[in-house]
């Protein structure tokens, strides 16, 4: 849940979505694993109740206030599970934790406790649980039995790709029964599918977008879950992510050098030259940069920007790449800096304050992902005045008009899309960007338009309440 803890969009979603459910008229409470800057952020705890998991450890639920946001919070402080060196899934040398399983299997099993009757002061009518990691819930809450009221179960899929599977003799320990390791349960291919738990348990499904919403249920993009997904699909709904505009905001941002917004945009100038000098660029107002900020895996599709950065540079471009992940795809773009010294700069981390200044600083945001559920730096570019240059899939699809010549001329050209995900498609893109950005005052005026799109988290909060009291009306 970012402010707190974040390597990539679940955290943002986390962090906004609970808030924007709040404004929204909902009582909301939010369970979270207790990962050092969590629970160090939690105020006024009181302890809710001991937790013995079905495998025999013992942890303590606590509930208090997010000093962060003012959001109450359920703690699953468990020390031996949750404060550990390296990311919240693997170790410092990027091996996933051997007991994986149990750590998340608790934050499920804590969850279907919590939905039963744990918490005698308060009961959710609700429980919403976000990907593999918290989809044990509708699993253990199936199970157990008919105490106390049911509250309805959602469950929203952020990315089919991560399934959470594990080994049968690993199902055995979590105290599930038996019979859940079916077809008609959470086995996979002879393993245990958390994702999977969700989808089959859960009474509603959400995914992060419309589109991504369709394309799961093709084998195309099913990840082996397509057939489950098209029997459930009267209950799949896709809605939108938004933008946190507290944090994605280029008028009142603290990590950018000047500030600006679509009427006074003046300060994006000084944001690209700062951005230029600081990542060793060559600071030339008119070079047309584009920018990436980005989780270097397979999925993001960054090895086609590989293959046409040669036109992009020769056509005068420059390119500016935050990102890490994959060593053999941070090893090729360091490389690619290394070749094109002045003209391609990546710094390979993980930097919150430099994310905001790529997006700040650069005219044309690239996500050319082979399939993205939502995305949200496409949305970061939009906000900040650099275009987004995208593969038509999924979230992607659902926010990014190409600058055609029917939608320059109706208005809704808000960047640039390419289709299929191949590089002579790619190339053409990148090479309509340029061809925009000759006509500049045509390049200010979608720019401007891009900037006041409303991206808030408003309407995607509206469409989970529209569903909530329609679940609760069945
Ligand atoms: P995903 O969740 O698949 O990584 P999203 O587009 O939904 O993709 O979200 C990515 C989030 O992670 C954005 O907030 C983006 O700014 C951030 N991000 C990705 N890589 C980095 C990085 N190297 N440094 C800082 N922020 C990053
Ligand atoms: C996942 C997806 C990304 C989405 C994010 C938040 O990480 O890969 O597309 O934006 O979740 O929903």
């Amino acid at each position: 849940m970012f402010p707190l803890l974040k390597t990539g969009g679940l955290a943002d979603v986390a962090g906004a979505l609970p808030l924007a459910l709040q404004q929204a008229g909902a009582d909301v409470r939010v369970l979270l694993p207790g990962f050092a800057p969590v629970l160090a952020d939690l105020e006024h705890a009181v302890l809710v109740a001991d937790v013995v998991s079905p495998w025999g450890s013992t942890s303590h639920l606590r509930f208090g206030r997010l000093r962060s946001s003012g959001l109450p919070a359920y703690v699953l402080d468990a020390p031996h599970y949750y404060q550990r060196e390296g990311s919240p899934y693997e170790d410092a040398k990027r091996r996933a934790h051997a007991d994986n399983h149990r750590r998340f299997a608790l934050l499920g099993w804590v969850g279907a406790k919590l939905s039963h009757g744990l918490d005698k002061t308060w009961q959710p009518n609700i429980v919403h649980s976000h990907d593999w990691h918290a989809a044990l819930t509708p699993a253990y809450a199936s199970f157990a039995g008919a105490a106390g009221a049911a509250p309805v179960q959602v469950y929203t899929i952020h990315n089919l790709a991560y399934q959470g599977l594990f080994s049968r003799a690993q199902f055995v320990e979590l105290g599930l029964p038996a019979k859940a390791f079916a077809i008609q349960g959470l086995e996979f291919h002879d393993q245990m599918s958390f994702m999977k738990a969700g989808l089959f348990y859960a009474d509603h499904l959400t995914t992060v977008s419309p589109s991504y919403a369709q394309e799961i249920q093709t084998p195309e993009q099913g990840c082996g879950l397509d057939g489950l997904l098209r029997e459930r699909s009267a209950c799949l709904t896709g809605i939108l992510n938004g933008v946190d505009e507290t944090v994605w905001d280029p008028a009142q941002d603290p990590a950018i050098v000047a500030t600006y917004h679509a009427q006074r945009p003046q300060g994006k100038t000084r944001c690209k030259a700062a951005l230029q000098a600081r990542m060793g660029l060559a600071v030339q107002p008119n070079a047309l940069l584009f920018g990436i900020v980005s989780r270097l895996t397979e999925q993001k599709g960054l090895q086609l920007v590989l293959s046409a950065v040669d036109d992009l540079l020769a056509w005068g471009g420059q390119l500016v790449v935050l990102g890490s992940g994959d060593p053999a795809l941070e090893q090729a773009w360091r490389q690619l800096a290394i070749d094109h010294p002045g003209a391609v700069a990546v710094h390979v981390g993980y930097d919150e304050d430099l994310a905001h200044q790529v997006f700040a600083g650069t005219d044309v945001t690239l996500v050319p992902s082979r399939f993205e559920p939502c995305g949200l730096t496409q949305m970061y570019g939009l906000k900040y005045g650099s275009l987004p240059l995208v593969h038509r899939v999924g979230g992607l699809a659902d926010t990014v008009e190409d600058c055609s010549l029917e939608n320059l001329d109706s208005g809704r050209a808000n960047g640039f899309v390419f289709h299929p995900f191949q590089v002579n498609a790619l190339r053409r893109a990148i090479e309509r960007a340029f061809a925009l950005y000759k006509r500049s005052a045509q390049w200010r005026a979608v720019r401007s338009g891009a900037m006041r799109q409303p991206l808030g988290w408003e309407a995607a909060a509206s469409q989970y309440m529209a569903l909530y009291r329609s679940l609760l009306a069945k």
